[in-house]
């Protein structure tokens, strides 16, 4: 039987090549992820080229894949979705082709999502969310809190002035030696570490608005690992390249408390700003998949009596399923895309 209502959606805007399919019935009928994070690993970050032409090598595998793991056939789905933006303009390209392409010779209707709008809806698929909703979307590209009123209609209240959330702890953890994802790596060795070891600078904490600035805590980062690299205990240059393991993890966790104080600071701003009841805060982006960090978010939401919403840590880092979906819900109000739809380097979600 053929549902009228399946979608399948391609990621390929920064490091993970992915194919989901959804269902209106919000059930997740495939979920594929290639991530290339080995391939970077060596760079300390994602390296534009590279991410291109490794998209290209896995996206025709993953959407065989896709609807193999679904059990359907192409001229079952109801629609394509491809992110189109923003992003890698490389990489976006093989996904926005690749999707162009299956709904060209399928006939099937073809929906062109922002990737920031596919993060900002996967709440509505994994929790049912309803609208108006405080969306604080935080990712290696992207920082800011936005007022979600309905699919393609969003307020921006703020956003980084400087470096996004994800990226100050990705070149924090470069800075410490550690692996690339750099926030996985914060979060493990925050752990065994104490959050209140060292005081690092809250930028724009305690002013008005709801803007971020992560730049300075960074500097403050570079600043430490430094000193701890360049004297040993008896003022003498040490071998080590990294901070000891029980300062590195004093650091981590320090760091990682640090982004949590300046994330709940801004969003009790922006749940002030709004003006309007919301139905929930919705976290959503790869740095939604931290612990710490959502603990914190939920205990100001708590504080305001509003739901606090976080994805699966796997639906919040980039996936297919989250851009199926996406386009899912454009579809279903009747938002169908051109095949010459450009694809979009730059694409901001709202002008403020
Ligand atoms: O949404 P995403 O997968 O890609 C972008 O669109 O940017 O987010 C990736 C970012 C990276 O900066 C990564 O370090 C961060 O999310 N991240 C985390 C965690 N998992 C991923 N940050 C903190 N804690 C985590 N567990
Ligand atoms: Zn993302």
């Amino acid at each position: 039987m053929v549902n009228q209502m399946i979608l399948l959606g391609l990621e390929t805007s920064c490091d993970e090549t992915a194919v989901g399919i959804v269902d209106a019935e919000r059930r997740i009928l495939a979920n594929l992820v290639v991530s290339q994070m080995a391939e970077h690993q060596p760079y300390g970050g994602v390296v534009p080229e590279i991410a291109a032409r490794a998209h290209l090598d896995h996206i025709d595998t993953l959407v065989q894949g896709a609807l193999q793991q679904a059990g359907l056939r192409l001229d079952q789905l109801a629609g394509i979705a491809a992110t189109c933006g923003p992003g890698l303009i490389g990489g976006v390209m093989v996904g926005a082709m690749t999707g162009k392409a299956l709904a060209g010779v399928t006939g099937l209707p073809f929906s062109a999502v922002n990737h920031l709008e596919a993060h900002a809806l996967t709440a509505r698929l994994t929790h049912d969310v309803q609208f108006p909703y405080l969306l604080l979307l935080v990712s290696g590209g992207h920082c800011q809190l936005l007022l979600a009123r309905g699919v393609g209609d969003y307020r921006r209240l703020g956003g980084t002035i400087d470096d996004a959330v994800g990226e100050c702890l990705d070149k924090s953890a470069k800075l410490m030696g550690l692996g690339y994802p750099g926030g996985p790596q914060i979060e493990q060795h925050a752990k065994t570490g104490n959050p209140q070891a060292i005081n690092l600078p809250q930028p724009l904490v305690g002013r008005p608005g709801c803007d971020f600035s992560f730049s300075g805590l960074k500097t403050a980062v570079r600043m430490l690992v430094q000193q701890e690299r360049g004297t040993g205990d008896e003022g003498r240059k040490t071998s080590s390249l990294v901070p000891r393991p029980s300062s590195l993890n004093d650091l981590c966790a320090s760091l990682q408390h640090t982004i949590a104080a300046i994330l709940v600071d801004r969003t009790r701003n922006a749940l002030a700003m709004v003006g309007e009841p919301v139905t929930a805060l919705v976290v959503a982006g790869g740095v939604a998949a931290n612990q710490t960090i959502g603990q914190a978010l939920a205990t100001l939401a708590a504080a305001h009596q509003i739901a606090c919403v976080a994805p699966p840590p796997a639906l919040c880092t980039d996936n297919g399923v989250m851009v199926a979906w996406a386009g899912l819900e454009r579809l279903r109000l009747g938002l169908i895309d051109p095949l010459d739809v450009a694809a979009r380097p730059r694409w901001p979600l709202a002008i403020s």
